[in-house]
């Protein structure tokens, strides 16, 4: 059965203009459901982020994920959490296999190029952020 998850481009890939090049990991293999190019607000990246509060990258972060525009997709595919995963690469991109979009576009951290959710709950939760930050724009 196909599902849906939420990925993002982040501000760093934005910026170097990978829109493109990260767009082009998902042919053939996932269904662009939605996508979005949006500027998230400090109160958006902070409920979106909302589980790492406290941590010492927090701020970092936060600061990172406002600093220009984003891509916001919702994908579609079988096991799609675990595939956009698996083709993002680690965390911290010289942790990412070379076949990886993090080792193609990562610098560091935050700075990671891509976002995807962690399971399908995150998924379900994150898309509905993504969809009230469209619906503001647009109400
Ligand atoms: P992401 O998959 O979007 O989920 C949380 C983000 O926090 C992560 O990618 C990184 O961008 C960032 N992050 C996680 N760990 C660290 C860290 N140790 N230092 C800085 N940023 C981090």
């Amino acid at each position: 059965m196909k599902t849906l998850t939420f990925a993002m481009i982040k501000p760093d890939a934005v910026a170097a203009e990978q829109i493109g090049g990260i767009l082009s990991f998902t042919k053939g293999h996932f269904t662009i459901v939605d996508m979005v190019l949006l500027h998230l607000s400090k109160s958006c990246a902070e409920e979106f982020y909302a589980e790492h509060k406290g941590k010492p990258f927090y701020a970092k972060l936060i600061e990172f994920t406002i600093s220009g525009p984003v891509v916001c997709l919702v994908l579609e595919a079988e096991n799609v959490v675990d595939k956009w995963r698996e083709l993002m690469g680690a965390t911290n991109p010289k942790d990412a296999g070379s076949w990886t979009i993090r080792h193609r576009y990562g610098e560091g951290m935050p700075n990671n190029a891509v976002h995807g959710s962690a399971s399908d709950t995150d998924a379900l939760r994150e898309m509905a952020l993504f969809y009230e930050w469209v619906a503001e724009l647009h109400g």
